[in-house]
């Protein structure tokens, strides 16, 4: 699909507790997140779990939260799959919330929740509503939630901890085999700590919200063993900027200053914050699941039977451009030709991929656990 956002980007500063504005939006998440769809399905067997043990007991809506919804389309699709035994569970009616950065673009989500007069989700028992807000604050009542998940989101750490990275574009560095960058122990450092502080402070905010017995299902792209969903496609985002960097079309300032503020887990860096007093949300949660896994990525395997190397290389781009081109816009001056030159060093990355597939491997790991509330 082509990209469609609007060129005014009215939004291109993250809000408080955030680092990135959002995906692309205008349908161009939507249309190109099948590989983090593929990880959640991986893991739907925790939701089923997570519902088959939620406490039900009592009156008033049961709450269901999704932090990290983008457009919405893996958010309602998880709902889909989750909801019918929830229902078989409770007369209750079931309040789902789908939330994001007031800055992401809801238009598709909100479009899809009622599209026919009726709830997306087949039911007069469940009721729909979207909420604007960092996923690191609290954003629901005090325990009105019965279920929280994020899928692919709590990698986007809370705040930038060093202001510059001169070396590579993802504190994690670059793949072994390429090899194209440097990121100092000291920064590496920083990074993970900020990842588990990041882990804490969700924690401690969706414990407020979740009812006693409430679950938290929290997976995140990720690393596990040599498979690390950034190498591959973060040097080719890398390279293709540093093109740019050498025609003078982006200062090395710039460059130094430019990270995209993601952090690949261990799984052992998600499950620490849960049980470790220095973290200060210790005890709030007993750890039920702990997964690491790595999914088939369907760009990927489509590649290895058709060989479509153009179809490939445009599939690969998008797919990383829906979560990379809001913080890439907010690293470089404004300026009547930004939008121009962010199309140039996507476009370049495409050439790069094209001109040498076997420089790029990509593949997705993730981390994965299910929680539950104590008290
Ligand atoms: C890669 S998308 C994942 C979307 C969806 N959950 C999925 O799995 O397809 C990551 C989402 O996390 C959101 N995000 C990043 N930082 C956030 C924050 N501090 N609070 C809430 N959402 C955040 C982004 O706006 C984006 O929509």
């Amino acid at each position: 699909m082509a990209r469609t956002t609007t060129p005014d980007h009215p939004f291109s500063q993250p809000v408080a507790h955030a680092t990135t504005t959002g995906m692309s939006g205008g349908g161009f998440y939507n249309a190109n997140s099948a590989a983090q769809w593929t990880a959640i399905e991986t893991i739907l067997p925790l939701i089923e779990e997570a519902i088959a043990t939620l406490p039900v007991d009592g009156t008033g809506p049961i709450g269901v939260a999704d932090y990290g919804c983008s457009e919405g389309r893996n958010s309602i699709a998880v709902m889909k799959h989750a909801l019918p035994a929830l229902l078989a569970r409770t007369e209750r009616p079931i309040q789902t919330f789908h939330s994001d950065l007031p800055t992401n673009d809801f238009s598709e989500l909100f479009r899809s929740l009622r599209q026919d007069g009726g709830s997306v989700f087949g039911s007069d028992r469940i009721y729909s509503a979207a909420i604007g807000g960092s996923m690191y604050d609290q954003l629901c009542p005090p325990q009105t939630l019965h279920l929280a998940t994020t899928f692919n989101a709590i990698g986007f750490l809370s705040r930038r901890p060093v202001d510059k990275l001169p070396g590579y574009i993802l504190p994690n560095g670059p793949s072994v085999a390429r090899a194209n960058g440097y990121v100092s122990e000291e920064n590496r450092r920083a990074f993970a700590e900020q990842a588990k502080q990041d882990i804490a402070r969700y924690l401690a905010v969706r414990a407020k919200e979740l009812v006693p017995g409430g679950k938290l299902l929290v997976e995140v792209f990720g690393s596990k063993g040599p498979a690390r969903t950034c190498d591959g496609l973060y040097d080719l985002l890398n390279d293709a900027v540093l093109d740019f960097v050498e025609t003078g079309d982006i200062s090395r300032d710039a460059y130094d200053c430019y990270y995209q503020p993601v952090y690949m887990r261990e799984l052992k860096e998600l499950t620490d914050p849960v049980t470790d007093e220095t973290y200060g949300a210790a005890g709030l949660f007993s750890l039920d699941r702990a997964m690491e896994y790595e999914i088939a990525v369907p760009f990927v395997d489509r590649f290895k039977k058709d060989g479509d190397l153009d179809r490939y290389t445009s599939d690969y781009v998008n797919f990383f451009r829906a979560f990379t081109e809001a913080v890439l816009r907010a690293a470089l001056p404004e300026s009547p030709s930004r939008e121009d030159l962010i199309n140039r060093i996507f476009a370049r990355a495409e050439d790069r991929l094209k001109a040498d597939p076997s420089l790029y491997p990509f593949r997705y790991a993730a981390v994965a656990i299910l929680l539950t509330r104590n008290g």
